[in-house]
């Protein structure tokens, strides 16, 4: 067990890893040390601003409503389905011999980048939970895991310490993509995982051949094979987010509704013209998303409302509140869609989904 497998929960019974089962507790709302902890700590600054949480309007609120009762309950079933093999909290790690059949025609895939180079603004929650989103829609999705932190990986409930084969492998060691793709990581959900191996990449690539192009040769094969292909960026701008820039059709940008919101944006613009002149012509911004917006505070009105005016008619309607079960559900290695759907961080990413989906 690693030092922070205390903190892994099992995402069936919800009880922590080296919890019993027979004394857990036995519904996601039950108390337990961690969720308590972290329930204090957002009730604090909700005691800060007066105003409890759960009955703050939000602009995702606002938008329209989603029926998640059936994606939901599909999604529990295919949890359900799976086979036992995996340690406990844990999916199983499938090969793509037993990937599901697709039942659906994949129109163009398009492939999108999730990008900024500030750390914690919400690339992977989004990455994770939009890209299951999109599969509860019937959409086939493949998340590639570009960050040696590997919090997709691990926020879809797959142990690290058992894969085999990484998108490391895939740059580096000439391992066919499909090797290392887990498929029916959850509903039309496939990932191809990054571990620790990873954080090697940003030296070895510097003396590869097409350093900057490892990554569109290799996901560029599975075009035809997946409506979505979403990279989870790292937070820095070395040559594996340049690998992204060059793979991808378009970027989507989280920006976290917060003092420093737009402080780096525009040396990620500078980043995204030059790749646009020397490697990807056609590469442009998709969207950018307004994320942890907290409808109580000034703060993220000004915030929404700078960014709305400095990206215009990019910025998506659907903004991510700031709630606690979108900073609980990774633990349990579940996406929003399988934890709490009909919360309003699952209602959200359920919002983001139908208007990426509008948006082509
Ligand atoms: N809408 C939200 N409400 C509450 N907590 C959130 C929300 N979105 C993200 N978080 C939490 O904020 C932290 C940072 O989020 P996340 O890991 O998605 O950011 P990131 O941009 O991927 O970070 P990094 O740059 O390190 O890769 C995490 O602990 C996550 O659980
Ligand atoms: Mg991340």
């Amino acid at each position: 067990m690693g030092l922070f497998d205390t903190f892994k929960r099992d995402r069936k019974t919800h009880t922590t890893l080296n919890q019993k089962e027979d004394s857990a507790p036995s519904d996601a709302e039950a108390p337990n040390v961690l969720v308590a902890d972290e329930t204090a700590e957002f009730s604090a600054d909700a005691a800060k601003d007066s105003a409890p949480e759960e009955s703050a309007p939000t602009g995702a609120a606002e938008s329209e409503p989603v029926s998640t009762e059936t994606e939901s309950q599909e999604a529990a079933e295919s949890a359900e389905s799976e086979e036992e093999s995996a340690e406990p909290g844990y999916r199983p790690i499938k090969t793509m011999a037993d990937k599901k059949p697709v039942t659906h025609v994949i129109g163009q895939t398009k492939i999108i980048a999730i990008i900024n180079q500030k750390g914690g603004v919400g690339k992977s929650t989004t990455a994770v939970n939009l890209s299951a989103a999109l599969g509860c829609n019937d959409k086939q999705v493949l998340l590639v895991d570009l960050d040696p932190q590997g919090n997709a990986t691990s926020g879809l409930g797959i142990d690290k310490s058992q894969i085999h084969r990484d998108v490391y492998d895939v740059l580096l060691s000439d391992t066919p993509v499909n090797e290392a793709i887990i498929p029916d990581v959850c509903k039309g959900l496939d990932l191809l995982p990054a571990t620790i191996n990873l954080a090697g990449a940003e030296v070895e690539l510097v003396n590869e051949i097409a350093r900057e192009n490892r990554l569109k040769s290799e996901i560029g094969q599975l075009r035809g094979t997946y409506d979505y292909i979403f990279i989870d960026c790292p937070p820095s701008l070395g040559l594996l987010t340049i690998n992204a820039l060059v793979a991808a059709d378009k970027l989507l940008i989280p920006i976290q509704c917060e003092f420093y919101a737009l402080e780096g944006v525009t040396k990620l613009l500078d980043s995204m013209k030059r790749v646009k002149s020397l490697l990807n012509p056609t590469l442009d911004i998709f969207g950018v998303l307004l994320t942890m917006y907290d409808s109580r505070t000034t703060l993220s009105k000004q915030v929404a409302e700078e960014v709305r005016r400095f990206f215009g008619k990019s910025v998506f309607d659907t903004m991510i509140p700031r709630t606690v079960k979108l900073s609980e559900a990774p633990s349990y290695g579940q996406p929003i869609t399988e934890y709490d759907p009909s919360g309003k961080g699952g209602q959200a990413y359920f919002s983001l989904a139908k208007e990426v989906i509008s948006r082509g």
